[in-house]
């Protein structure tokens, strides 16, 4: 990726912090560009819907990217590893900006018929636990909790897997029929979970033949 080599040595293009600082403000631009959109009142004639789509489909955008790091090292030897954090972390807040825009915008905040509309529509249910799972995932994305957690952060984070198939389900039952898109990213989301459901298989298959 992003690397100069020069005299014998090897650098990034900007520092650690600021090359990843700089790809969290550039993943926040779709979100600022509809904001923007929604501000001049361009987004059609239902613009709270389709800023509440437009988040969801960046937070699965993001949690896609985060989840293909490990396959993309693997099949292609390119490491994007210390990325993976910041694509988490952009997949988690667009995720809260989605579920914002749903609570505060779509329902007005209005308790009982949230509770309402997420105990009645399984599709909002899956999105709930989803979320309730990406909490402390994104809670737990700094160098204190790796520490602190030491082998438990790594069983954690395997909890991303079982996001990707609730966010999957969710992502297609949000439409009444499918759609080439919802189908396209749960396919590729399935694919993340089943390629390390595999290798999880073999890595223990090896260990006990060892
Ligand atoms: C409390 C949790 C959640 C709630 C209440 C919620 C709510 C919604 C609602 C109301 C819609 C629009 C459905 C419609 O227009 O009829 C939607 C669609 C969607 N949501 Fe969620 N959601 C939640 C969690 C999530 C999470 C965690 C993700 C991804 C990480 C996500 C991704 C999506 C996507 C991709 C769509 C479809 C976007 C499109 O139309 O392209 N949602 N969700």
């Amino acid at each position: 990726m992003p690397r100069l080599t020069g005299a014998g040595r090897t650098r990034t293009l900007l520092p650690w912090r600021g090359e990843k600082m700089a790809l969290m403000a550039v993943g926040l631009l779709p979100a600022a560009l509809y904001f923007w959109y929604g501000a001049q009142d361009r987004l059609g004639p239902d613009p709270v819907n389709v800023f509440e789509r437009w988040l969801g489909l960046w937070a699965v955008r993001f949690l896609l990217a985060a989840l293909l790091v490990t396959p993309l090292r693997v099949v292609s030897g390119i490491s994007l590893l210390r990325y993976r954090r910041v694509l988490g972390l952009l997949a988690f807040w667009y995720a809260l900006m989605h579920v914002s825009v749903y609570v505060a915008l779509d329902q007005q905040g209005n308790l009982a018929v949230l509770w309402h509309d997420i105990t009645r529509r399984p599709f909002l249910m899956l999105g709930f636990a989803a979320f309730m799972l990406l909490l402390p995932l994104a809670l737990t994305s700094n160098d204190w909790s790796i520490r602190r957690l030491g082998r438990r952060w790594g069983r954690l984070h395997r909890l991303v897997y079982g996001v990707a198939v609730l966010v999957a389900v969710h992502f297609l039952l949000a439409f009444k029929t499918y759609n080439a898109t919802s189908v396209s990213y749960a396919a590729a989301l399935m694919a993340m979970v089943l390629w390390r459901a595999v290798s999880l298989a073999r890595t223990r298959m090896g260990r006990a033949r060892a």
